[in-house]
């Protein structure tokens, strides 16, 4: 019997057997006009994932929950699909390296149980998120980096894959010809897609995140962002909602981002607003904004969601029963 099944068998007695009997989204929908109950309005089914390289991984998704699938097993097949995707420069082992020629995967995981796994730093495993998922599931702990991590995913025989691929060797090569000593900061805007996060709400009513990313370019070596932290690059809340980051991952951990867009939902504010108050706290957090974009999606309990980022040119894919499609996020500022 599911979570849902259970506590509406507990809590409405004969009533709760009918409903235990039927479909969860079925039963939610029953409870909807029930003094007294949990539900104000009907959980509907929702993928949402940052930029439009998140519609193939929302696709994947929601094969998963067309199965009956739990939102935590179609965040993880989502992403995959795009850690697959060798010609994206910002997910996966077709990422770009750090300064020394070394694609760092970054990753995160969390569930309607607030049960969570991380992993930084890791290289040459193909599907960072399921060895987040792996540590979550496995050991005691949430957070595995470097070469524990590698350790952890090699004993657990997840797939491995060279790193960096042939063209990304090539380009970072340019990059340390004209880079001798500087660090420049990345541009990431619509042509330089940056971190695959995807948020799901299930036929259960239940709601899960999954984040992952090669991180900066050319990053100092040891660097880890936003993506993998808890609270930053992911959080969810199963009584209130989930949320999840993209963009420059320092400014994002300053704020706590994704925790601060879940919290604020739960203080009342839609996903939408959410979103653009956790935004414009990272703008008074910082005197200069040259280059610093950063966005967050969210979704609340019932399938309510928004977008929303620093700079103009942030989208995100949406899949709902009636929708399939790249979202323009509403922004601060514009590039000009
Ligand atoms: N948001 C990805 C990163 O900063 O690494």
């Amino acid at each position: 019997m599911s979570d849902l099944k259970r506590r509406t068998f507990f809590k409405l007695g004969l009533f709760g057997v009918v409903l235990s009997l039927v479909k969860p989204t079925k039963a939610a929908e029953l409870l909807t006009n029930i003094k007294g109950s949990r539900f104000a309005a009907t959980p509907k089914r929702t993928v949402i994932s940052t930029w439009s390289h998140g519609m193939e991984a929302n696709e994947t998704a929601w094969e998963v929950l067309s199965s009956n699938g739990r939102a935590l097993d179609a965040v993880e097949k989502g992403v995959m699909t795009t850690e697959s995707d060798m010609s994206n420069r910002s997910v996966g082992a077709g990422g770009r390296p750090d300064r020394t020629g070394h694609v760092t995967l970054d990753a995160c995981i969390m569930d309607e149980k607030s049960r969570c796994g991380s992993v930084a730093y890791l290289e040459g495993i193909k599907h960072p998120i399921s060895v987040a998922r792996g540590i979550m599931e496995n050991t005691q702990h949430v957070m595995l980096v470097g070469d524990g991590a590698r350790d952890f995913a090699l004993d657990y025989e997840y797939e491995k894959v060279k790193s960096p691929i042939k063209e990304v060797k090539k380009d970072w090569r340019e990059w340390k010809k004209e880079n001798k000593d500087l660090f420049k900061k990345p541009t990431i805007n619509h042509e330089n897609h940056d971190t695959i996060g995807m948020l799901v709400l299930d036929d259960y009513g239940n709601l899960s995140g999954a984040c992952t990313t090669s991180g900066w370019a050319y990053k100092m070596p040891g660097r880890v962002g936003d993506s993998p932290i808890i609270g930053a690059g992911l959080f969810v809340d199963n009584e209130v909602g989930a949320a999840c980051a993209t963009g420059l991952g320092e400014a994002i951990i300053r704020i706590a981002g994704s925790h601060t867009v879940v919290e604020l939902m739960r203080q009342g504010k839609s996903p939408q607003e959410a979103c653009k108050l956790a935004v414009e706290r990272i703008i008074s957090k910082h005197d200069d904004l040259t280059n610093l974009q950063c966005a967050f999606i969210a979704l609340d309990k019932f399938g309510n969601y928004g977008g929303y980022s620093v700079y103009k040119g942030f989208d995100f894919a949406l899949k709902t029963d009636e929708r399939n499609e790249v979202v323009k996020a509403d922004y601060n500022l514009s590039w000009e």
